[in-house]
């Protein structure tokens, strides 16, 4: 039997990063990876590595609505991200971990 653990995050955010180039749009028109790294570098710098964890993804099919954020377990998504939306999310996270 595979082996099962939960996971150590209380919040994993993934940021869609999917390029297609122009071909059809995608959540990198949006200068996703951008966001992405600033997100990354605003949990380091709140000391929250090891209990939330940003990362790339994948096309979520929700292309329309990119570019995409959500956060899970919280099943909470946020479409047409820009970078001023970053301080909600961040907000939103800290209003996951404990005191
Ligand atoms: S390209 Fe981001 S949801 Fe499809």
């Amino acid at each position: 039997m595979p082996e099962e653990q939960t996971l150590p995050y209380i919040c994993h955010v993934f940021v869609c990063t999917n390029d297609r180039q122009g071909a059809r749009k995608s959540c990198a028109d949006g200068n996703s990876q951008a966001i992405q790294s600033l997100l990354k570098e605003e949990v380091k710098n709140r000391g929250w590595a090891g209990r939330v964890r940003v990362s790339s993804s994948g096309c979520m099919g929700l292309c329309s609505k990119g570019p995409n954020i959500a956060i899970y377990p919280q099943k909470i998504w946020f479409p047409s991200a820009t970078s001023a939306i970053v301080p909600e999310i961040l907000a939103k996270i800290a209003s996951q971990l404990p005191e």
